[in-house]
């Protein structure tokens, strides 16, 4: 078995430069971007943040909906990540901070309007980063973001239709125990890394409540899964592989399948937010009972 990889990270050129050019190529990033910053009311924003923000896909969606005066800010811990973005944006009202999204309070000036975190908040500390939402957020702003469905547990209705064979994944874990030996973990039924239920208890825990959630399904093929899975950060199987191999791996697997065929991610959308302080007059009326 070849020597391990160096830890495939976010805060290197190739996962950065790899990661920007398919989202370029495909619409992933940039559609749940623009879906997140749509259903975070910005229209008369000032501030907003881009939790995670990477390369600055979803800044890029912000960008589109907020005033010409407002000031965005896009935080992200792989300066990498940020070094791509800049490249190709320079929008006057983005700047951008290398920050990990927990010490999130020590880096917004002021209230902010709104927050939003695509394809990332699962990879966070939720606790800390759901009390620093609260901490930033005007009474009233929201905190829009998503989970993938695996991590969320749930499936929309056209993931399980659009199935019509093995997925990409079992084909390289096929591939892998083939060529390489390699011994798939067994598939024990974990529990999701993020559901619903553990959202809203921990939201509700940092003074946060959840206005909204919805099951959405994109709509892909088998070739944006391939070019998904050649980014550093994304390639399988997890274990004792160079890229190099991962890449092989990878080939023969797409190989075996329809480029064309039609894939589907599924994502749980949570829009939150953080309640308005109540004013005197209604909590003299909860005293009251009236
Ligand atoms: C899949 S990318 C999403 C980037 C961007 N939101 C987009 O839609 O293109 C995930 C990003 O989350 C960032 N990230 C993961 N954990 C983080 C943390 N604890 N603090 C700050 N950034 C983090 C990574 O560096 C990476 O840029």
């Amino acid at each position: 078995m070849a020597p391990l990889d160096a830890v495939v990270g976010w805060d290197e050129d190739t996962t950065a430069e790899a990661y920007a050019a398919f989202t370029r190529s495909f619409p992933m990033y940039g559609a749940a971007s623009r879906d997140l910053a749509r259903r975070a009311d910005l229209a008369d924003s000032r501030l907003v943040v881009d939790l995670c923000g990477g390369a600055g896909a979803t800044a890029e969606a912000i960008l589109e909906l907020v005033p010409s005066q407002a000031r965005v800010i896009s935080l992200d811990n792989a300066a990498a990540m940020q070094r791509v973005g800049r490249r190709s944006l320079t929008d006057p009202r983005l700047s951008w901070v290398t920050a990990p999204a927990e010490e999130l309070g020590d880096h917004v000036p002021g209230l902010a309007d709104a927050m939003v975190c695509n394809s990332a908040i699962w990879k966070t500390d939720v606790r800390a980063v759901f009390a620093a939402a609260h901490h930033i957020l005007r009474p009233g702003g929201r905190f829009v973001f998503n989970i993938g469905g695996g991590f969320a547990g749930v499936r929309h209705p056209d993931e399980k239709r659009a199935r019509t064979g093995p997925s990409l994944n079992t084909l390289i874990r096929q591939v892998a125990a083939r060529d390489y030996g390699y011994a798939p973990p067994p598939a024990a039924e974990a529990p999701p890394k993020l559901s619903l239920e553990a959202v809203t208890e921990q939201l509700s825990a940092a003074g946060m409540t959840v206005l909204d959630t919805e099951i959405i399904a994109q709509h892909g093929t088998m070739a944006e899964k391939k070019a998904w899975l050649s980014i550093p950060v994304f390639a399988r199987p997890e274990g004792k592989f160079t890229h190099a191999q991962r890449m092989s791996i990878l080939a023969k697997a797409y190989a075996l399948t329809t480029p064309a065929a039609p894939t589907v991610t599924s994502w749980l959308v949570v829009v939150a937010l953080r309640p308005r302080e109540k004013t005197l007059s209604a909590l003299a009326a909860d005293v009251s009972g009236h």
